[in-house]
């Protein structure tokens, strides 16, 4: 009897000890897929950074003993079959607790299934094809819809232009986009000049610049994956001469990506764009972001509307992590993911609609104007207040 005591007060002992220490340190797997070779494969970075940067910024509120590792992988730019395998591993080896990232619409679909199995909750940090959150009820979106932008767009230059043309990427979200713009554009009693989609790989857009150019359209409404694409477009644009000719050229924002306006040069000056991003905005929440960044990054470095979607992304995983304080459980990690809301986000203040789990937030009418000697993204006026995803509101109807 004594001695069986003897033996079990240590253990009691190491158990009290054990007790003391936070509740078990805890490590939350992020499955982090994005694109960081092959098409626009520049994108991928600036979502890690800027969730990276989140992260940094707030790591003081994570609960004790828990710490996040992000388990990062390369899809390969729009690869549905890459995207897929590597969210399988993730899930099935790698246990993670969320799946996130995902610059490409295609990539984003084929993962889709593999949530809803796996109840792996999915935060969207980019891909903006409208019709994504309906394919699991494990996706939640905290970048943009093309709807979001496109529509108030055709809603706004309804007003300006008579004979607008759209160009657009021939995949998801650049058909969202030329169907929300043609559809303000008629609700608004006008037509579009005319339409072509361009292949998604490398396009040579010299070709549909001239078709354009001879149409005689007064703008050219452009939709194509943000990066080094835009910066085609744009030397397309300035080598045909279409501004020239009384051609103005509007889009969504991923026209003018922040990061590649030094590298367009002249030929986007007076660019017009409607977008929820631009690094220029002057709300003290972007410039305590853009600071941040160019503290961790460099002085010359430029964050973008991905780095923002990586940055509101890990905000909303935060959210989730601190309310069960580190222990997750995935319906209730979508529960607290569908009611997040930040009134602070550089972007200005969003919310994720419950309702279906997408992005609301405002969008901004932008001009491309040199400040300080460096182009940028000037918001000069808001368009959309707390925008909900028109698609999925016109389904309603
Ligand atoms: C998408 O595939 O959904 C996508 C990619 C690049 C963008 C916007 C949307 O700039």
């Amino acid at each position: 009897m004594k001695t069986a005591i003897h033996w079990v007060a240590p253990l009691a002992g190491a158990i009290l000890a054990l007790g003391a220490l936070p509740a078990t340190a805890q490590t939350i797997k992020i499955g982090f897929i994005s694109s960081y070779s092959g098409l626009n494969g520049n994108l991928g970075p600036y979502m890690e950074r800027g969730a990276r940067l989140y992260l940094k910024e707030h790591a003081k509120e994570l609960p004790p003993g828990v710490s996040v590792e992000f388990l990062i992988r390369d899809d390969t730019g729009p690869n549905p079959d890459k995207a897929k395998q590597l969210a399988q591993e993730l899930i099935v080896r790698d246990k993670v607790n969320l799946l996130a990232g995902v610059i490409f619409t295609p990539n984003a679909m084929a993962m889709a299934p593999l949530a809803t199995e796996a109840k792996v909750p999915f935060v969207i940090m980019n891909a903006g094809t409208s019709v994504i959150t309906a394919r699991s009820p494990y996706i939640a979106r905290l970048s943009f819809t093309l709807w979001q932008s496109c529509y108030p767009l055709g809603q706004w230059a309804a007003k300006k232009f008579k004979r607008p043309y759209t160009l657009v990427s021939d995949f998801g979200p650049g058909h969202d986009c030329e169907d929300a713009f043609t559809k303000a554009t008629k609700e608004a009693g006008g037509d579009v000049a005319g339409s072509v989609r361009v292949p998604l790989m490398n396009p040579d857009f010299v070709p549909y610049m001239q078709r354009v150019k001879d149409a005689k359209p007064d703008a050219l409404m452009v939709f194509i994956p943000a990066g080094k694409t835009a910066t085609a477009v744009l030397k397309a644009f300035g080598d045909l001469g279409l501004a020239k000719s009384g051609v103005k050229l509007i889009g969504p924002g991923d026209v003018t990506t922040d990061e590649e306006l030094e590298n367009m040069g002249d030929a986007a000056l007076g660019v017009l764009t409607v977008h929820h991003y631009s690094a220029a905005a002057d709300r003290p929440a972007n410039k305590a972001f853009v600071a941040a960044w160019k503290r961790d990054y460099g002085a010359n470095e430029t964050p973008n509307f991905v780095a923002v979607g990586g940055w509101d992304g890990m905000a909303a995983i935060m959210h989730a992590i601190k309310a069960q304080n580190g222990k997750l459980d995935p319906d209730k990690t979508m529960d607290l993911l569908k009611n997040f809301k930040d009134a602070n986000s550089p972007r200005g203040p969003i919310s994720v609609d419950p309702a279906t789990r997408d992005i609301v937030q405002n969008e901004y009418l932008r001009e491309v104007r040199r400040v300080g000697g460096k182009l940028a993204n000037v918001e000069i006026e808001t368009v959309g207040t707390a925008v909900k995803d028109p698609w999925k509101e016109l389904q309603k109807k």
